[in-house]
């Protein structure tokens, strides 16, 4: 690539100013044309080019010909579209400045980061967050991660993941909202409102990006960046949905995936960016590829070069590339041999330009810096309430046997095992680039805030401390050091909480597992302290569904916690002790064993669902239950919930009423979140058994009754077929209404 000269350095600021304050005052549209018409073939390819951070700012600017320098070079050029993983106001505003003050059309930066559950303060993981079923409060939780962001100088986040996934060995089904394209589809919604609010140019708001667009949460086998091949039915009709809300929703961006997707690579896909993203769903917003996919191409097997790779992805519609420098070294040169048409360059362009416009960036490049750091101070005390809330929000209680919980403020002789309880860095998460180490409230914290008698044994030590992003968690499977003390001191006990699961790396980009029971020795403590003393609560702490089929039957408590972030202990103790009473409820299916995996609720039948006789020849495993653990949408409470009086009232137009009441049978107030599934029985193509279509999380005092009326329309009663139609065919359907998945209240109607 060459860089243009035609206009020298000195002009460049006075033409840098001029531009901007004259566009602010046009309409986007025509300011685009009009900067478009300005911009050089290098300059527009230019806009297409996202560089990761490369050099510490405030420091001597790099040299040489390749690497730091050539970024830098590139920068100047105004060759570069946008920094990832820069962050900070002082670092932002100096590279914006490179690129405002020193390029010839002064067009500045996005700054995009993985913000992607909280950026200082850390929130639960999506999955936990997903778990509250509480769209209003994932909103309010996004908005409070954007605004941390937008302080930091970021205007945009890659953010929310909004993969479907059904395999739990898949290390990033943390950073989803689980298995379900209706209640995926809602919080994709929800999350992306919360980050872009209604005005992206608002200083405090942040452009979204909703990724992997598609498919690459179905990883065969669960291993990351493995090969997807699903078919029309399960991509139209599970895949998609989320994808397509986020851009009904408007989200800004969209990311497209490493994986290949029936043979052809989701960033060279055509298909699903140009046919289905842009023209099907008109989405204005620009698509960027995932880190080094353009490149990744070639090793798939789809493009013979990074040149070819180049032209594949632009063609299928990537508009910006991410650290490939595909792009940048070689679409000019595609254009120029008359193998890419410029109209797809400057309508790349445009998309990209246009959302630089949204967020203001135009007026003021430095619209994202102004925030003093002492604000972020002011911010802290309300954004840590805030995190606690969700954090509360996103436990699941699975068993309460025996009633254990919620414990007596009063209980003597707590005892308190395992090495996650006193870990301040696994609570934050994965996803945690923005926040500071070992800042989290531990377990031992939050039941500190209720009691200072009770003892602490840590068990044998479970995992390496000095576990970071990059690297594997090394875990102990060996020295049993510390199991004797545990099991002592248990002994004396007259209630032991166990805290046991993964540790916050274990989860996120590149973790996938095989084994999903308790790493290293913590079954065998567990075990062991079990016998020395029944009264054991298993707090769990993980970033996926376990395979804990022993931990079911023979423990009679156990809290799913998650990786619930900075306030992750006090949350823990707060439900521990019942001051708030769990409501949450399980995005996703916990298998029994690995063997079951892909499970998920919302499976087809097969032509041999059941043999009551039990013989052979029926679509079963000789050695495991068909049935999860814990099946999708189960959680429990303090209190208990009764459902009665299922209605259902057809009306013209494909609308159907459903009204089902519900009751609060036990002594304390609670949450619950009344799920409606339905099952179209026989269609054109097969329909899951059942599927999630409506849901509504309520409140009820002890003794309340509350009526809840769902209305379906068309949206929830038609399904896409498989030339991607959208259809809604008459015949039986079954309602299912309840507490979970596994929902009690049964009921039909005729669709005429
Ligand atoms: C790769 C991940 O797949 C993607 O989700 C993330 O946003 C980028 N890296 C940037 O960090």
């Amino acid at each position: 690539m060459r860089q243009d000269t035609s206009l020298n350095p000195f002009c460049a600021l006075i033409l840098v100013i001029t531009a901007m304050g004259s566009q602010a005052q046009k309409q986007p549209e025509e300011a685009i044309d009009a900067l478009l018409a300005k911009m050089t073939l290098e300059e527009k390819v230019g806009q297409m080019n996202q560089y990761n951070g490369f050099y510490d700012v405030t420091g001597p600017a790099p040299v040489g010909a390749s690497g730091p320098a050539l970024k830098y070079e590139h920068l100047k050029n105004g060759w570069v579209g946008s920094m990832l993983n820069v962050h900070g106001i002082n670092e932002v505003r100096a590279f914006q400045k490179i690129a405002v003050e020193e390029s010839r059309l002064g067009i500045p930066l996005l700054f995009g980061f993985d913000v992607i559950h909280g950026y200082r303060t850390q929130s639960p993981i999506p999955m936990a967050e997903a778990a509250s079923w509480d769209l209003g409060a994932m909103e309010a939780s996004a908005q409070l991660a954007a605004r941390e962001a937008a302080a930091a100088g970021l205007n945009w986040t890659f953010a929310p993941m909004v993969d479907i996934s059904r395999d739990a060995r898949w290390g990033r089904v943390m950073e989803g909202a689980g298995e379900d394209p209706y209640l995926g589809a809602q919080i994709a919604k929800a999350r992306i409102r919360g980050f872009q609010g209604d005005d992206l140019s608002n200083p405090h708001t942040i452009a979204a990006c909703a990724k992997h667009f598609a498919g690459y949460g179905f990883a065969e086998a669960g291993k990351d960046y493995n090969t997807v091949d699903v078919g029309t039915n399960t991509l139209y009709n599970m895949i998609l949905p989320p994808f397509h809300a986020s851009v009904e929703a408007d989200v800004a961006t969209v990311m497209n995936a490493f994986n290949i997707l029936n043979g052809v690579p989701a960033t060279g896909n055509g298909l699903l960016q140009r046919n289905i993203l842009k023209n099907k769903w008109n989405f204005e917003g620009f698509v960027i590829s995932d880190w080094g996919s353009i490149g990744e191409m070639v090793p798939h097997g789809f493009a013979k070069d990074l040149k070819n790779a180049a032209l594949s992805a632009v063609t299928a519609g990537a508009d910006m590339d991410m650290e490939s420098y595909a792009y940048v070294t070689h679409l000019a040169e595609l254009v120029k041999e008359g193998a890419v048409d410029e109209a797809l360059i400057d309508e790349a362009v445009r998309r990209i330009l246009r959302i630089k416009f949204s967020l203001g960036l135009f007026e003021d490049p430095y619209r994202y810096c102004q925030t003093p750091p002492e604000t972020l101070k002011q911010w802290e005390e309300t954004h840590m309430a805030q995190v606690l809330d969700m954090a509360k929000r996103s436990i699941v209680l699975l068993k309460n046997d025996g009633q254990l919980l919620p414990i007596s403020k009063d209980q003597e002789g707590i005892l308190v095992i395992g090495d996650l309880a006193d870990d301040k860095n696994s609570p934050l998460g994965s996803w945690r680039l923005g926040s500071v180490d070992h800042s989290a409230v531990s377990v031992l914290e939050g039941i500190s805030a209720y009691r200072d008698d009770f003892n602490y044994v840590q068990g044998p030590k479970v995992f390496d401390d000095q576990a970071d992003f990059l690297h594997h968690v090394s875990v102990n499977t060996t020295n049993t050091k510390g199991m004797e003390e545990a099991v002592e001191a248990a002994k004396n006990a007259e209630l032991v909480i166990m805290v046991l699961g993964e540790h916050g790396f274990m989860s996120g980009e590149g973790r996938s597992r095989t084994d999903l029971g308790l790493p290293g020795l913590q079954q065998d403590l567990l075990k062991a302290v079990l016998a020395a003393n029944k009264n054991v609560v298993l707090v769990l702490m993980n970033g996926r569904p376990l395979t804990l089929p022993w931990e079911k039957e023979h423990v009679p408590a156990i809290l799913e916690t998650w990786h619930l972030g900075s306030q992750s202990g006090h949350a823990i103790a707060q439900v521990l002790f019942g001051d708030y009473n769990p409501s949450g409820k399980l995005p996703m299916t916990f298998p029994r064993s690995v063997g079951q995996l892909p499970l998920y609720y919302n499976h087809y039948a097969t032509g041999r669902p059941f043999d009551e006789n039990d013989n052979v020849f029926w679509s079963h495993y000789t050695d495991e239950k068909n049935e999860p653990l814990f099946p999708f949408g189960h959680g429990l409470s303090y209190t208990t919930f009764g459902y009665n009086d299922l209605q259902i009232k057809t009306l013209p137009d494909s609308i159907v009423e459903i009204g089902v009441t519900v009751e609060n049978t036990g002594n304390l107030s609670g949450e619950e979140v009344v799920q409606l599934y339905l099952h179209d029985v026989v269609a054109s193509v097969v329909r899951p058994i059942k599927e999630l279509k409506g849901f509504k999380k309520i409140k009820l005092e002890p003794g309340a009754r509350q009526k809840i009326t769902f209305t379906l329309t068309e949206k929830e009663l038609g399904f896409y077929n498989n030339a991607y139609e959208w259809v809604v065919e008459p015949g039986l359907f079954q309602v299912m209404v309840g507490g979970s998945s596994a929902a009690g209240l049964r009921a039909g109607f005729e669709l005429k």
